[in-house]
């Protein structure tokens, strides 16, 4: 049976839109409900720092759409009825990185970590409305509504390029962090490289021998593949 409440999906949770929300934007109900990882930066579009990721049932083409939004601009009433992930149904320390986010804290592209969470949303979005890998254009196409005050933008673009070359592995942690064989982002450098450095502090030399890192991926054993956020059932049926 089909609902008629006013109801949205945050990060696989459903949650029932009560009475006297209607002026909330979306980032004020999310940080309202104790998800402060997305950021109220600018307010008004320009920064990307709320930016969070919403998936809709089309009807028409019978499939899920993915977008990233600033959720600062988005009224809450906009998004009832979708299915809303925000930075903390990714991943954590706790419970393992995702990959995206691994790949950013691994290249060094996050600094005060103000704009991390936005970047990381931009980049998932782009990931799970691309069919086939996306290309390096796409990539920072897809980062042009997100500002960052430290890093000057290199190691993010470096630590996300990662995901242009590889296609059918991207939720396993290290696999996705390799580019070409033998290639993946080196620890001191945060650039794609075959050294095999270990220590950040070590200088790199590059080399033949594929580095292998740790994943952070490894705190508890599972995939990202076994725990990634479906498209909540419900919402197919309105
Ligand atoms: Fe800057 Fe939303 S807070 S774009
Ligand atoms: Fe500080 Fe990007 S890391 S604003």
């Amino acid at each position: 049976k089909v609902s008629n409440e006013a109801i949205l999906y945050v990060n696989g949770v459903r949650r029932l839109l009560s009475d006297g929300l209607a002026h909330f934007t979306l980032l004020e109900y999310l940080r309202d409900i104790g998800l402060t990882g997305t950021k109220l930066g600018c307010g008004e579009g320009g920064c990307g720092a709320c930016t969070v990721m919403v998936s809709q049932y089309d009807r028409i083409l019978k499939k899920c759409s993915h977008y990233a939004i600033n959720a600062c601009l988005a009224p809450l009433y906009s998004v009832e009825g979708m299915h809303v992930i925000t930075v903390e149904g990714l991943g954590s320390c706790k419970r393992g990185l995702h990959p995206v986010q691994e790949s950013l804290a691994r290249a060094h592209g996050s600094q005060c970590g103000f704009c991390t969470p936005g970047f990381v949303m931009s980049m998932y979005a782009l990931l799970r409305s691309s069919q086939t890998p996306p290309s390096e254009e796409q990539i920072e196409e897809c980062l042009a509504g997100n500002l960052c005050r430290c890093t000057g933008y290199r190691p993010i673009f470096d630590a996300f390029r990662v995901f242009a070359k590889t296609s059918n592995d991207l939720y396993t942690g290290v696999s996705s962090l390799s580019l070409e064989e033998g290639k993946s982002v080196c620890p001191s450098t945060g650039k794609p490289c075959s050294c095999n450095l270990s220590n950040t502090n070590d200088k790199c030399v590059g080399g033949d021998n594929g580095y292998e890192p740790t994943s952070y991926n490894e705190i508890d054993g599972t995939k990202y593949t076994e725990r990634e956020l479906i498209f909540p059932p419900e919402l197919l049926l309105r």
